[in-house]
């Protein structure tokens, strides 16, 4: 069976990886892939938003099926032009990634169906939205409607800088057409945790909640960032919130995506706040999160690839899905600077060291391999380091012991991936 999957990131690498294992045995691809990568999978030059071409591809070199993961080609519709040319994949519909693609689409989905949600008002002039902000209270978050690379979301506390916010947006474009209409909404409270849910378009089986760390440094302190480390579970995240986001959140969102003619089948994903008021949706992804999905693909017990298909059948009821008890910690070793400038082409080193523990993971993120065998640094977040153990404490411990024994020129990691998971064990 040839399977290729589509992306370049520490989430790809996960997703490779457990492929890598499944008993069914997959010729694995991935366009473009990384250093890593192609350790395991072939790699094919083609970036992930030419989906027109890696369509092509996919059809010319008979694959048999087809994982997107990141967001960008699931919302231009790869998974459409696939199965256009007769091709499964795993991943939704264009019409069903506007879950992710469109805050305005996500807002009035949960508007429409009572999905706990922070309240918000939509903006497609400048004028009123100029307007409300004199008067709305503040803190207030001030998002841009369409994808922004993850620098779409601003939180405003004073009304001058909401103002500013909103020309940037509106009138400075400062995210393309992305800016163009925006959704200025209520600022919540509460611990957050990422919930990723396995979808048929009918079942939902959500994975282990997970809590990223969003902040380049310690304490929460620095620029937000794509996310520097995960821990697995979430403590917050009780069983008992578990069973209220399954009847108010989960399955109405389920049901809710089938009512509006556009199914979800693939990963979503559920960015939660645990407000005093109960868990409500601060986001929606309609993909595997990274680095969420390098801390909780490692915990899966059952094979991905049987998943994978079950949820493209439309029969995840009957998949085998099963998931270690213990605990997973993720730490991202970024370049220095990052998210800002930072350089590349650092050389790598004590990859194998840091992967001599059993139950230890190194994914590659921005790395290259050079021609002469050797490993170099290639993006902002290089490597994500992951261990799964009985106990939070222990994977904490033995991820940082892992990470240590990596080096590369100007290698930046927090310090701190857990401490607050661990405060409310
Ligand atoms: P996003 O890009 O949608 O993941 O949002 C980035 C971050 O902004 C989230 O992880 C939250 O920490 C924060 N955020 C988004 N919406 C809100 C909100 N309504 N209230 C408080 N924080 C928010
Ligand atoms: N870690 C958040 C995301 O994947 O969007």
């Amino acid at each position: 069976m040839k399977v290729l999957v589509v992306g370049n990131g520490g989430r790809e690498h996960a997703l490779v990886a457990m492929l890598a294992r499944s008993p069914l045995a997959p010729t694995l691809y991935c366009a473009p892939g990384n250093g890593g990568i192609e350790a395991l999978a072939t790699c094919v030059p083609i970036p992930p938003e030419a989906v027109e071409t890696i369509a092509d591809w996919a059809q010319q070199n008979a694959m048999d099926y087809v994982v997107v993961a990141p967001d960008m080609p699931l919302c231009l519709g790869l998974c459409d032009l696939l199965a256009a040319r007769g091709i499964p994949s795993f991943g939704p519909s264009k019409a069903a990634a506007r879950i992710e693609g469109s805050k305005v689409f996500a807002k009035e989905l949960m508007r429409k169906y009572g999905i706990p949600t922070a309240a918000c008002e939509v903006f497609t002039d400048i004028a009123s939205a100029l307007r409300y902000v004199q008067s709305a209270p503040c803190p207030m978050v001030i998002k841009a409607d369409g994808l922004a690379y993850g620098k779409g979301v601003l939180i405003c506390h004073t009304r001058h800088e909401a103002e500013q916010a909103v020309r940037d947006m509106m009138e400075r474009d400062t995210f393309g057409a992305s800016g163009r209409r925006i959704v200025i909404e209520e600022f919540l409270t509460g611990p957050e945790v990422s919930v990723l849910a396995f979808a048929d378009g009918q079942t939902l089986l959500p994975m282990p909640s997970g809590m990223d760390h969003k902040r380049a440094l310690d304490d929460d302190q620095g620029r937000n960032t794509g996310g520097m480390g995960v821990i697995a579970p979430n403590p917050f995240y009780t069983q008992q919130i578990a069973q209220e986001c399954m009847q108010t959140i989960f399955m109405p969102t389920l049901r809710a995506m089938q009512a509006e003619g556009c199914p979800f089948q693939g990963c979503l994903y559920f960015g939660l706040m645990l407000t005093d008021a109960g868990a409500k949706v601060i986001e929606y992804n309609c993909r595997f999160g990274d680095p969420e999905a390098q801390a909780v693909l490692p915990l899966l017990t059952s094979d991905l690839l049987s998943i994978l298909l079950h949820v493209t059948a439309g029969t995840l009821a009957q998949a085998d899905v099963r998931f270690a008890q213990g605990a997973s910690c993720c730490v991202v070793l970024a370049s220095g600077g990052y998210p800002q400038a930072y350089e590349s082409g650092k050389p790598i080193h004590g990859i194998a060291q840091a992967q001599a523990q059993s139950d230890t993971w190194v994914f590659h993120a921005g790395t290259r391999r050079q021609a002469d065998g050797s490993l170099v640094t290639a993006g902002g977040r290089v490597l994500g380091v992951t261990a799964v153990r009985p106990t939070l404490a222990q994977a904490v411990t033995a991820a940082y012991a892992a990470a240590d024994a990596i080096a590369f020129e100007g290698r930046h990691m927090r310090r701190d991936i857990g401490a607050r998971a661990l405060g409310a064990l």
